[in-house]
């Protein structure tokens, strides 16, 4: 009996303790409940359905790369938008999929809006799967770092299991951005060790450098914020999700900028751009005027550092998951002026 009764109470206890406790379970598992629950509200969905330009780039990409007749796949269907404008364009069925319990109110949606074409399934998309493979597959799995909504992985699991071989996926190029910039001098928070206030130095709490990553990346969406890029922008990174491996994204980046605006080095913003076609874009760039407002950008924060016209900074990005910014280290160095610009390229 008691041999019994071990395992048994032993799952109960982990069960109670799961509920209790939900930071026990593993990181991936907590993921997906944390990213279930926050779209699960109208709020995130009404911020990102508001963002003009956002569903200006996904209402043009479906026009262009949705035919009629096609069977689609809408990974993370949200509100359900992507695959209205998918069967609204002709397609024979579209697989609308979202873990989260929004999924309740793109079906009410469908139905009041007609759409008869729209299967839906309120699953994760790993756990979903369909007898015959389908020609495109949509998504919006965009964080404000690229990576955070585990966009690779989701997209590259359907595409290896449910993808016609030369099917499309909507969008498929990104371009990742990490460049180094000067923040408004007015806006401007250094670290609290180089604050001189009235006289009174705070430089001996260089001693005390906070351990939490979070203190070292803040997040904005403020275009007022950043006053410049040091060098000219270009991608740190490029990626197809036709062909892309998570397990092949590279763990370190190394990429120069030749300094075009001289001064305050405060830190590196991260960015994107989705590319669907070469004249069809969708970015959340911090000095991009026409960006999609919804998304945040990041400031990797650095200590301070001062260039002049000429000079190269040399930046290097280590990565420990591509998914979590927490895990992301940088710094950078000074070469002399006569060193080759652009892009060293990943590692
Ligand atoms: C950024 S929202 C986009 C919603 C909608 N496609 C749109 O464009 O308005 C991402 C959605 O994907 C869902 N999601 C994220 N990962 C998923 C996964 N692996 N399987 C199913 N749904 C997922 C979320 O619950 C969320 O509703």
């Amino acid at each position: 009996m008691t041999s019994n009764l071990t395992p048994r109470l032993g799952a109960r206890l982990a069960a109670a303790l799961r509920r209790l406790w939900p930071w026990s379970r593993p990181s991936a598992e907590r993921y997906r409940d944390f990213n279930g629950r926050y779209f699960a509200d109208f709020y995130e969905q009404e911020r990102m359905l508001a963002d003009g330009p956002r569903m200006a780039f996904y209402h043009a990409a479906i026009q262009r790369h949705v035919h009629p007749g096609d069977r689609v796949i809408d990974l993370g269907t949200g509100t359900g938008i992507l695959a209205a404008l998918a069967a609204r364009r002709g397609a024979a069925v579209v697989h609308a999929i979202d873990h989260s319990p929004i999924l309740t109110h793109a079906r009410t949606l469908a139905a009041a809006n007609g759409l008869t074409s729209i299967s839906f399934a309120n699953v994760h998309s790993t756990e979903f799967s369909l007898p015959e493979p389908v020609d495109v597959i949509l998504h919006e799995q965009m964080g404000d770092c690229l990576f955070d909504e585990d966009m690779v992985a989701n997209v590259t699991d359907l595409r290896d299991r449910l993808l016609k071989p030369g099917g499309r996926i909507v969008p498929s190029r990104f371009e990742f951005y990490c460049e180094p910039v000067k923040v408004r001098d007015a806006r401007h928070v250094p670290f609290i060790w180089e604050l001189k206030v009235h006289g009174y130095d705070y430089s001996v709490l260089e001693r005390k450098r906070p351990q939490d990553p979070g203190y070292y990346h803040l997040r904005s969406s403020d275009l007022g914020l950043v006053e410049h890029c040091l060098g000219e922008p270009a991608p740190a990174l490029t990626f197809d999700l036709h062909t892309v491996h998570e397990a092949g994204l590279p763990r370190a980046l190394t990429f120069r900028r030749t300094v075009v605006h001289p001064g305050r080095l405060d830190g590196y913003a991260v960015y994107f751009r989705a590319l669907v076609d070469d004249d069809l874009a969708l970015g959340s760039g911090p000095l991009d005027s026409g960006r999609a407002p919804h998304w945040g950008f990041r400031l990797l924060r650095t200590d301070r550092a001062d260039f002049a016209a000429g000079e190269v900074i040399e930046v290097r990005l280590t990565i420990g998951a591509w998914t979590d910014l927490d895990s992301w280290r940088w710094s950078h160095r000074r070469l002399p002026a006569a060193q080759p610009a652009g892009c060293a390229g990943p590692e």
